[in-house]
């Protein structure tokens, strides 16, 4: 198969000539962060990234002017199956490139994006998100690593993240003989269509402003669960005043179900659903249509394991299917021992998985 053909169900390919508003109609109708630019009249290919539209409306260009084959082009490294891994990779670092596409003859055989994220959980980091990636053998991905992943380094950027379609199996496991290793997993379910019944011990209800005491001990528990065995996880806690300020901000904002269980009338869990595109992981690739967030769910200690947070789950399908929504997304630490347990019982099935490898030892 001819990998262009194979990239056009995963990626956007779009021509020279479409204007920066055109190329945006069709990445966002793709959903899609990034088009492939393909000109018949040059070899090789470009790549136009969110990002340079970002860029050209920054500087005041007009996107019914401008052109996908514009300068963007120039962000890219071609690299032809003739040159070692060391040139392409020399080629990367002295211009500062983070993409890289191979081509053999004219036809694209695989790419990768990579960038850094912000935020100190992630350490310095380089990202390759969903759509950062098409291969037409999985094996080639190995290749691209070893090219782009030369450039990282070379900036110290020494802890690496891939989001790889959890049925690839080839991939993942490509990504694997990489070093890399299991983080994290996107979970995604059907919206069941009949409404929940909770169990005779839990009441579950909309969440009123006078929880928000407790509804901010519960946003704590999340990462303070996270910090402990076999998570360790680096996320930041906030302090209760930081939490219960938040949730007097957010509390009245529309299209946010925020739920609570209660047991012996005490609140002992909550949850919260949303419509998918409030939630900043879940981009491109990972963002289909119709589809419901369920973005944070935490049970007191004390309360775990007694069906809360299953009682807590359905009802967030439950409010999702009423505002709409039919399928529902979510997403865990694949060593959060709660969690990772939970959901799958709930019926989400892994769709992305977040692989990652830390270098230095
Ligand atoms: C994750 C969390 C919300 C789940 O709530 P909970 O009240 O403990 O969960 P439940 O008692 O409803 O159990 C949920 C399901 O997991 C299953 N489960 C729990 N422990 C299990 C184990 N050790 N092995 C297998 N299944 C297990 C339960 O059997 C249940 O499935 P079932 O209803 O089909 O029997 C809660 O544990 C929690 O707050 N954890 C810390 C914060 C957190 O991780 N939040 C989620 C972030 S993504």
């Amino acid at each position: 198969m001819k990998v262009r053909d194979g990239m056009t169900t995963l990626v956007l390919t779009i021509g020279p000539v479409h204007t920066l508003r055109e190329a945006s109609r069709l990445m966002s109708s793709r959903r899609v962060g990034a088009a492939v630019v393909i000109d018949p009249e040059h070899s090789g290919v470009g790549i136009l990234t969110e990002r340079d539209i970002l860029d050209s409306l920054g500087a005041g260009q007009d996107p019914d002017i401008e052109l996908a084959a514009a300068p963007r082009t120039i962000d890219v490294v071609y690299a032809s199956p003739d040159w070692t891994l060391e040139q392409a990779a020399a080629t990367m670092v002295r211009a500062g490139f983070r993409h890289l596409v191979v081509v053999e003859g004219d036809e694209v055989t695989g790419y990768l994006l990579g960038q850094s994220k912000p935020g100190k959980a992630w350490g310095p980091n380089a990202w390759v998100e969903a759509a950062g990636q098409a291969v037409s053998q999985a094996e080639t991905v190995r290749d691209l690593y070893a090219a782009a992943g030369q450039e990282w380094v070379q900036q110290d950027l020494s802890a690496h993240y891939v989001l790889v379609p959890a049925h690839d199996s080839a991939l993942v496991d490509a990504w694997f003989r990489l070093g890399f290793g299991l983080q994290h997993v996107h979970g995604i379910c059907e919206v069941p269509d009949q409404p929940s019944t909770p169990p005779a011990h839990l009441t579950i209800r909309a969440a009123r402003r006078e929880d928000i005491p407790v509804l901010a001990e519960l946003d704590l528990a999340l990462p303070a669960h996270q910090a402990t065995a076999p998570t360790w996880s680096a996320g930041e806690v906030p302090t209760l005043e930081e939490a219960v300020a938040d949730w007097e901000e957010s509390f009245d904002d529309e299209g946010w179900g925020y739920l609570v269980a209660e047991q012996d009338r005490r609140v002992v869990g909550a949850a919260v659903g949303c419509a998918l595109e409030e939630s900043s992981t879940h981009k491109s690739l990972t963002l289909p249509d119709h589809a419901g967030f369920l973005g944070f769910a935490a049970v007191l200690p004390e309360a775990r394991g007694l069906g809360a947070g299953r009682a807590l789950g359905e009802a967030t399908f439950d409010w999702m299917r009423d505002n709409g929504f039919t399928s529902a997304v979510t997403d865990w630490r694949a060593t959060n021992l709660l969690s990772s347990r939970t959901w799958p019982r709930l019926g989400y099935r892994p769709s992305f998985l977040r692989l990652h490898r830390h270098l230095g030892y």
